[in-house]
């Protein structure tokens, strides 16, 4: 097992080098990231490389044993890049550049900046691929599909859908041209829509899709070199968990493994639903155990900086992430760095280099990690339930979401996190995956409905799986048009409803009433479909004036399994829970053990072994009911029927 820190050499005197690395690795870590944004280090002027400096690090730090992963550092280019070469500053709206002095501000489609990236990558690879202690790769950081306007990225934008689309014509009848007289009768006059929403959503959909694949493309490049001259070392990225603008299945696939940055400290301590989302989510983009490789170690901000992590929360972070699947643990960063505009993003260490409070709490975690490496071996999460995850609908909600205030990642939280919350481990899936292997599928807004995804949904649940799916969904097709069909469209076999009408709901909401486990009153708000049961059942319907004869939450028996949906946004948790829990039934999940507030529990299993993990993110003691006769590992004491954890406990109970 990998356990460290993100290391900066560059930022301190070579004489302090040493000491950086004995403290490591009386830590008790192994691993370190470096050279994240150091390309004018190793590249000072075109073609020059220094990388002795680098070379040197290594070294000092493979003497205390600690192994690195390098990073291509394209994420900067250096200013002499932006002097020479300024077409790689990414173009605004407005036909200003970006000024240099950040970072990531580069534009994709440069030539020179494709060229430059391609260069240090190989030169960095020559000379580190036979390094003892080099393992990976970084490829660049944080991929972040920000969008650049100039002429070549407009360009390359005719071309990307020239490739999709192949003619004028299928491209003007596939984006609907024809309204408001936008019909291009040469490619030339094919325009990048404008970031404020106002141009047409399927053009939008297409250049969202490219902004990502220019991501992707780049990555590529890049792993080509990689692999080519390093097939010994694994090349992985730092993803960023529930960052929209990328679409992470893509971005994983030519990877060995997602790494991700979680940074999940907040205003008091708490359950991270968004971190243990974000969590499968990432374990899904190659349904893979995952890296951690930039994790909260200290208070952290540019301008100002946030909470500490109190003693014992940094372990309920890390704990989290290896619930759900993660391998290696790093930190971000080994110490806070003096200079430049992250002074007040601390690490481990703080400004002064000290080994204090955040060290030895960093040095009992590592210790911790260790005793269960053999444990985890070969375990991964195993779950039933999965959430199907599609950044082309994330991206049209975004541009045009129907009913107000709707958000695609909020609205997939809804139900994620009742889901947590009862203890229930959860994958993500692309649209394209195969659904069989699950009783419960579960795909909030699934807006963009591809015909052939109709009829696996339906497949999936004529087979007997049990299916939930809510507003807007398999409202348009893949270039973001409209169905001409009246919805649920292809889905209605599945769901037997009919949905002819629909729209916002304003301030107070209608008044739902729910019956059998869905039993109780809710309020709709936000946004109401006028549900008419079909062949479904209504479950849960409305009791105010026009509202009355729709339904709010209907299940449809069809074939073996059920289609389940939700055609409103409740204001009350308790409808979440009241819903999750009843299709949790339905779809036959039984849990092992049931998480008290402010707790959470995880399986994760393979070779025969299944690993619960209880973890209280709470200051408060807290006593819940486990398996009795399991064996919990970090104590080696066998496990009664009821578990007490200390504030900020955790437990790893083999069943
Ligand atoms: C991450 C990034 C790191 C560092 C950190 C703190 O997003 O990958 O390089 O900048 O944030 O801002
Ligand atoms: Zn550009």
């Amino acid at each position: 097992m990998y356990i460290g820190a993100d290391y900066y050499p560059e930022h301190w005197e070579k004489s302090r080098w040493e000491t950086d690395a004995k403290l490591m690795k009386r830590a008790g870590f192994n691993i370190t990231r470096l050279a994240e944004f150091a390309w004018v280090m190793m590249e000072p002027a075109e073609g020059c490389f220094e990388f002795g400096w680098l070379d040197e690090a290594l070294a000092v730090l493979a003497r205390h044993g600690i192994s690195a992963i390098l990073c291509t550092p394209t994420a900067v280019a250096p200013a002499w890049v932006a002097r020479k070469y300024p077409e790689i500053l990414r173009q605004n709206q407005d036909g200003t550049r970006a000024f240099w002095g950040v970072r990531k501000d580069q534009c994709y489609t440069s030539g020179a900046y494709r060229m430059l990236s391609q260069r240090i990558t190989s030169a960095m690879a020559s000379h580190f691929a036979r390094t003892p202690n080099v393992i990976g790769w970084q490829t660049d950081n944080e991929f972040d599909g920000r969008c650049c306007y100039c002429e070549s990225c407009r360009k390359e934008f005719q071309d990307f859908l020239r490739g999709r689309y192949g003619t004028l014509d299928n491209l003007n009848r596939a984006m609907g041209k024809h309204f408001w007289g936008h019909y291009a009768t040469t490619w030339d006059e094919v325009e990048i829509p404008a970031g404020d929403g106002s141009h047409n959503p399927s053009v939008g959909l297409e250049w969202k899709r490219f902004n990502s694949y220019l991501n992707v493309r780049f990555q590529r490049e890049q792993v080509r070199i990689l692999r080519h001259i390093c097939p010994h070392h694994f090349v992985t990225h730092n993803f960023m968990g529930l960052y929209p603008r990328v679409d992470y299945f893509d971005l994983a696939e030519d990877l060995d493994h997602v790494s991700w940055d979680n940074y999940p400290i907040g205003g008091r301590p708490y359950l991270s639903v968004a971190a243990a989302a974000a969590a499968d989510l990432m374990r899904g983009c190659k349904k893979k155990n995952v890296w951690i490789i930039e994790s909260t170690s200290g208070p952290h901000g540019w301008g100002t900086y946030g909470r500490n992590p109190r003693d014992g929360e940094m372990r309920t972070f890390a704990f989290q992430q290896f619930a759900h699947g993660c391998d290696h643990y790093v930190w971000f960063r080994w110490r806070a760095c003096t200079a430049g505009r992250e002074q007040y993003w601390h690490g481990i260490l703080g400004h002064d280099g000290r080994p204090l409070r955040r060290y030895r709490q960093a040095t009992q975690i590592a210790k911790q990690l260790r005793k269960l490496e053999k444990h985890l071996a070969g375990t991964t999460v195993k779950a039933r339930v999965a959430i199907v995850y599609d950044y082309d609908s994330l991206w049209a909600v975004e541009m045009q979401g129907g009913y107000q205030g709707n958000d695609y990642v909020k609205g997939m939280l809804r139900y994620y996190e009742p889901l947590l919350r009862a203890g229930v481990n959860v994958d993500f899936l692309k649209p394209g995956d195969d659904l069989s292997g699950y009783k419960l599928v579960l795909a909030p807004c699934l807006y963009i409905m591809p015909d052939g995804l109709a009829k696996r949904i339906n497949d999936y649940v004529r087979a007997g799986g049990v299916f939930f799916c809510d507003q807007r969904t398999g409202v348009k097709d893949s270039s973001g048009l409209c169905h001409e069909r009246t919805l649920p469209g292809l889905l209605s076999p599945a769901l037997g409803i009919e949905i002819q009408e629909y729209e916002s709901v304003y301030e107070a909401g209608y008044k739902m009433i729910g019956s059998g486990g869905l039993a109780g009153e809710f309020t709709a708000h936000m946004g109401a479909d006028w549900v008419i049961a079909r062949k479904a059942k209504a479950l849960v319907g409305y009791s105010d004036s026009h509202m009355k004869k729709f339904a709010a939450v209907t299940r449809n028996a069809f074939g073996r399994g059920a289609g389940w949906y939700c055609g409103t946004v409740a204001k009350e948790p308790a409808f979440y829970e009241a819903l999750i829990a009843a299709l949790l039934k339905d779809a036959r999940i039984r849990l092992i053990c049931r998480p008290v507030e402010g707790v959470e529990v995880s399986v994760r299993q393979g070779r025969g072994k299944r690993l619960l993990f209880v973890i209280n993110y709470t200051e408060e003691k807290k006593s819940i009911t486990v398996p009795a006769g399991g064996r919990e590992l970090l104590t080696g004491k066998t496990t009664g029927k009821t578990m007490k954890l200390a504030r900020f406990g955790v437990a790893v109970i083999r069943l």
